[in-house]
């Protein structure tokens, strides 16, 4: 298994199992089959409403003794309406509890948006809190101390801008391991990885597979389908294997971390097995050639007419 390296020298597995949109009902059997064939990585959030479902999968495969807790690298998030410093730990111990564990590897600020307490989406403007009013370098000192705690061994952001990034980096005592973040050869953010490259974070690529099973009001009418883009689809012939395996070993290849979702057993494997493709150097170069700044999720849901946040604050584009 491909591995990448934290400033420290831990290391996480490349390829992870993603889980947002994994109903309740099959992701225990999903990530039982992860593990049972060799997987070493799962990304949670409390936010995708499985979580208690993945821990009974983490305590049978734990207290089973067929796995050790420490063979597997599992990260999940803090969700925006427990941004209040003094909210951070009990979300984290919610999150701990519903996974059945004692620790996490990562542990990731999910968006840089507030809603306030309790409000899961906000129905209205007035739900958002502004960064002027709660700084998110506030929210970071609390995942700080969870560090300090041994409750999380690495921390890091999700949907980060580079200027969040580095005002993050300058204003903290851990600068950001990780940021978490939408990529695929339709959204390949050039500028993004050089900049994580040059201050030593590292990128965990989702929807990798351009996640076509998104609610629909999640949906462009107009959106082009990544898993049936022709240049994907030509190298995928050639080497006789799925687009979606394509897609999975560009993501690794160019050195990010990569979480496909998956709950269909067969699936599961294949794109397991994806990272041990070997593509050429002018395929990979041709994948390239297709980047058209395209994100499917836009984070339009955090930007309604009144809110303080905009696409255009939240990207920083
Ligand atoms: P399913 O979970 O029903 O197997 P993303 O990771 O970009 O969010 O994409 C997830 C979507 O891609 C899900 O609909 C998932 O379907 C589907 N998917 C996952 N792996 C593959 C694969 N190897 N081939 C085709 N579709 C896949």
């Amino acid at each position: 298994m491909h591995t990448f390296r934290f400033r420290n020298n831990d290391t996480i597995p490349a390829l992870g199992l993603g889980t947002w949109k994994s109903a309740t009902g099959k992701v225990y059997e999903a990530v039982k089959t992860a593990l049972d064939i060799g997987y070493k990585h799962i990304d949670c959030a409390p936010i995708y409403g499985n979580e208690t479902e993945i821990g009974q999968a983490f305590g049978e495969s734990f207290s089973s003794g067929i796995l050790k807790r420490e063979e597997i690298f599992i990260t999940s998030k803090l969700w925006c309406n427990a941004h209040a410093p003094e909210m951070v730990q009990p979300a984290l111990e919610k999150t701990l509890a519903d996974l059945q564990l004692e620790y996490l590897d990562l542990f990731l600020i999910h968006w840089p948006v507030h809603f306030v307490p309790e409000v899961v989406f906000p129905s209205s403007t007035d739900q958002f809190i502004p960064y002027k009013e709660l700084p998110i370098a506030q929210t970071w000192e609390a995942m700080e101390d969870l560090v300090a705690q041994g409750l999380v061994r690495h921390i890091g952001v999700s949907n980060f801008s580079i200027k969040k990034l580095q005002e993050l980096s300058e204003n903290s005592q851990i600068a950001p391991e990780m940021n978490q973040i939408e990529m695929h050869p339709y959204l390949q953010q050039p500028k993004m990885i050089e900049f994580c490259n040059t201050n030593d974070i590292l990128l965990t690529a989702y929807s990798p597979l351009g996640s076509p099973d998104r609610p629909a009001d999640l949906k462009a009418a107009d959106e082009p389908l990544l898993l049936e883009e022709p240049v994907v689809q030509k190298i995928a012939e050639a080497h006789n294997v799925s687009t979606a395996q394509v897609l999975i070993n560009w993501a690794v290849n160019r050195g990010t971390v990569v979480i496909p979702k998956s709950v269909t057993p067969s699936r599961i494997q294949q794109n397991l097995e994806a990272a041990d493709l070997n593509l050429s150097e002018e395929e990979y170069r041709e994948i390239d050639t297709i980047d058209r700044h395209r994100r499917y999720v836009t984070g339009e849901f955090w930007a309604p007419e009144g809110s303080p946040y905009t696409i255009a604050n939240i990207w920083d584009e």
